[in-house]
């Protein structure tokens, strides 16, 4: 009995001072396992006599719920101190990074993007976006290009391998959503369409396969060349504040009769001439026309009733002149030294 309130008092004690589960582990087996310090004083009880060995057997027995009792204590009180510091090392410190936090901004393409729309939202014109895959019917055959035209090799195509061979591709141009526009509405149109546009190009200074174009349209009753003329000339000084002034030059489009390269004061000399100009002070935007009588009736429309005008034009080119940028790759690289320099 002696031994047994011995290794009570001591067996408590050490199992409340276990510093770690492992500790824990080990004292209670020690004590109350299998081949532990209990079970060695339980087998003595053979040698004592009945009675003896009765009150002795439930003094053994008070002992082993003692110990238990002192385990499971510190076992708890072990597992709570564990579970407080893995909360405290799985801890996010949300405060930590207002230090560091640095603001994003649009990209310089959608900075263009947005400005150019507001100019013409400003001009009375509404926004209209149509798919990036286009059938070939609104690419190029509704826009009076068809498919042995030599003017099909203005764009070079990348194709997408849906339906029938080359039935199916990348815009190549804006100027489906003119299509796509017409089509579905009712006249008079007013219309601007950014977008992205692809060409089987391979990416240089001035190239990439993938870029951004704006296209206008408008088509009411007794719309006149001079009217498409005034409009650019409207949007150029707008956008471009009154130093800079458009011209247009005598070009080919299939779907545009008579057709024109617009064009504008070079924005670094202001029509002096300079060495991105190439001495001529001028600056080719991009291409517009009236609206070829074939291209009204493709979508409907009676051309002795209505007539328009549409213009299309590089939305990246017009970002790069604007920051004098001197390669159109720099839009997408991602770089944030490029990136940084045009906050919004
Ligand atoms: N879609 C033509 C191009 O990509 C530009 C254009 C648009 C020309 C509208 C005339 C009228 O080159």
């Amino acid at each position: 009995m002696d031994d047994l309130a011995t290794l009570t008092t001591s067996g408590t004690e050490r199992l409340r001072d276990a510093p770690d589960l492992d500790a824990l582990h080990e004292a209670e087996a020690d004590l109350l396992g299998k081949k532990g310090e209990l079970a060695s004083l339980k087998k003595r009880l053979s040698g004592l006599d009945p009675d003896e060995r009765r009150a002795t057997g439930q003094a053994l027995n008070e002992a082993r719920t003692v110990l238990e009792e002192a385990a499971a204590e510190r076992r708890a009180a072990l597992e709570s101190v564990a579970h407080q510091a893995r909360l405290l090392a799985e801890r996010q410190d949300l405060t930590e990074i207002v230090e560091h936090r640095r603001r994003g901004s649009l990209h310089l393409v959608t900075q263009t993007w947005d400005r150019l729309v507001d100019v013409f939202v400003g001009m009375g014109f509404e926004v209209a976006e149509g798919p990036e895959v286009e059938t070939d019917w609104h690419n190029f055959e509704a826009l009076n290009i068809p498919s042995a035209h030599p003017a099909r090799g203005m764009w070079d195509t990348l194709y997408v391998d849906l339906g029938a061979p080359e039935s199916t591709l990348l815009r190549t141009h804006t100027s489906p959503v003119q299509i796509r526009v017409m089509s579905e509405g009712e006249p008079p149109f007013y219309s601007v369409m950014p977008g992205r546009v692809f060409r089987r190009d391979t990416a240089d200074a001035s190239h990439m396969p993938v870029f951004h174009q704006i296209e206008g349209l408008v088509v009411d009753r007794g719309v006149s060349f001079a009217d498409l003329a005034g409009t650019l000339e409207a949007f150029t000084t707008a956008y471009f504040g009154g130093a800079i002034h458009s011209r247009l030059r005598p070009s080919y489009f299939p779907f545009t009769e008579p057709s024109a390269e617009y064009d504008i004061n070079c924005v670094f000399c202001e029509g002096s001439g300079c060495r991105t100009c190439a001495q001529t002070g001028w600056l080719e935007l991009g291409g517009c026309g009236m609206v070829h009588p074939n291209v009204l009736t493709n979508v409907g429309l009676d051309p002795e009733q209505w007539s328009g005008f549409a213009f299309g034009f590089g939305l990246d080119r017009l970002a790069l002149m604007r920051h004098g940028v001197d390669d159109i790759r720099e839009m997408y690289t991602g770089d944030v030294r490029f990136l940084e320099q045009f906050p919004a």
